[in-house]
């Protein structure tokens, strides 16, 4: 059965811009992240402290992070990924983090240079330490459908990560579906399989579009109960170098499905796709979000 309220996690600032080759300015994400806030969105992943080496655009987290108009009842997180990255975060006063790690060995090495297992016990002082410091960490985990290297990844992969990351104390676990392969049946026994060890109010479905089944693939586990998704305004996101590859699902055409669902979220539609009009043109990006345009020419 569908859940009676969703909860978006807006992945735009982070998902959607960390592949951008041309560097943004600091606030153009700031403005695009006060935005997002504006229009209701809730959770809002506002950086990354990352290796800049690795992921040029998101360099700037700490300007991020410590220039943002805090809103009252919004979450702003951020991905960190060793204690560097939370201590770092931790400086510039943030209240949720997440780590991430993967069903899959090989984009485990390819995206955090280590193994799952090796990334699971990266992430075990990164929790005590959030812990210490009265940080929630969200626990994501990529290629949950499908791997650019090792192809089709068994459902079994996901839910063993998965747990193991509810165990260490991640109070949500964000399922990556990303790159887009996946389809509604699939996603579903992804789902199924995941759910026997953690409870569904504790899952997010992450997915990319690259194949156009994000919203069908959405809509079929939200019927198994999911009550978190992420999503990035306008589907930014996508590699430049990779082509064909897209971003995230819309978050404007996530919103239209809910509302068309009945199910609540908060969400301002028309300030939404005003806010994936204006960062599109001002990135110079083509608009993703099929509602975002379709409101847009009204
Ligand atoms: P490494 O090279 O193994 O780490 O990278 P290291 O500890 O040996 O450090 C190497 C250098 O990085 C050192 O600098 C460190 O100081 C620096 P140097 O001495 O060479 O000048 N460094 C850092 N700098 C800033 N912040 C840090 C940090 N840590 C080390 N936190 C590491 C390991 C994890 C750091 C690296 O592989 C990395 O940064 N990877 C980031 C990859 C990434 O951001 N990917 C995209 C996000 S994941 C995603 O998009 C999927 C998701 O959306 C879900 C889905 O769709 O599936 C979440
Ligand atoms: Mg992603």
């Amino acid at each position: 059965t569908f859940p009676k309220q969703v909860r978006l996690v807006e992945v735009g600032p982070r998902d959607g811009l960390q592949n951008e080759a041309e560097p943004i300015d600091t606030a153009t994400k700031l403005e695009l992240i006060d935005r997002l806030g504006a229009a209701g969105i809730r959770t809002i992943e506002a950086a990354s402290f990352v290796s800049p080496k690795w992921v040029p655009q998101m360099a700037d987290h700490r300007e991020v992070m410590t220039g943002l108009a805090r809103r009252d009842g919004v979450t702003y997180t951020a991905l960190t990924p060793n204690l560097k990255g939370l201590e770092a975060a931790l400086e510039c006063g943030v209240e949720e983090v997440a780590v991430f790690g993967a069903a899959s060995e090989a984009f485990s090495q390819k995206n955090i240079n280590c193994s799952v297992a090796e990334s699971l016990t990266r992430f075990e002082p990164v929790l005590a330490r959030a812990r210490d410091a009265g940080v929630r960490v969200r626990g994501y985990v990529s290629c949950v459908l499908g791997c650019p290297y090792e192809g089709e990844i068994a459902p079994v992969k996901v839910a063993d990560v998965s747990r193991a990351l509810y165990e260490m104390g991640c109070y949500e676990i964000s399922l990556g579906d990303t790159i887009g392969t996946g389809t509604p049946l699939k996603a579903k026994r992804m789902i199924d399989a995941v759910a026997r060890d953690i409870p569904m109010v504790k899952l997010a479905a992450h997915f990319h579009d690259t194949y156009g089944q994000a919203l069908a693939n959405l809509y079929a586990v939200l019927e198994q109960g999911i009550g978190v998704v992420d999503s990035s305004v306008a589907g930014l996101g996508g590699c430049p170098y990779a082509k064909g590859a897209s971003g995230n699902v819309a978050s404007e055409d996530v919103v239209y499905l809910l509302n068309g669902l009945g199910i609540d979220t908060g969400i301002d539609l028309d300030a939404l796709a005003a806010t994936g009009t204006w960062i599109t043109q001002t990135i110079g990006r083509p608009n993703r979000s099929k509602v975002g345009v379709a409101l847009a020419a009204k």
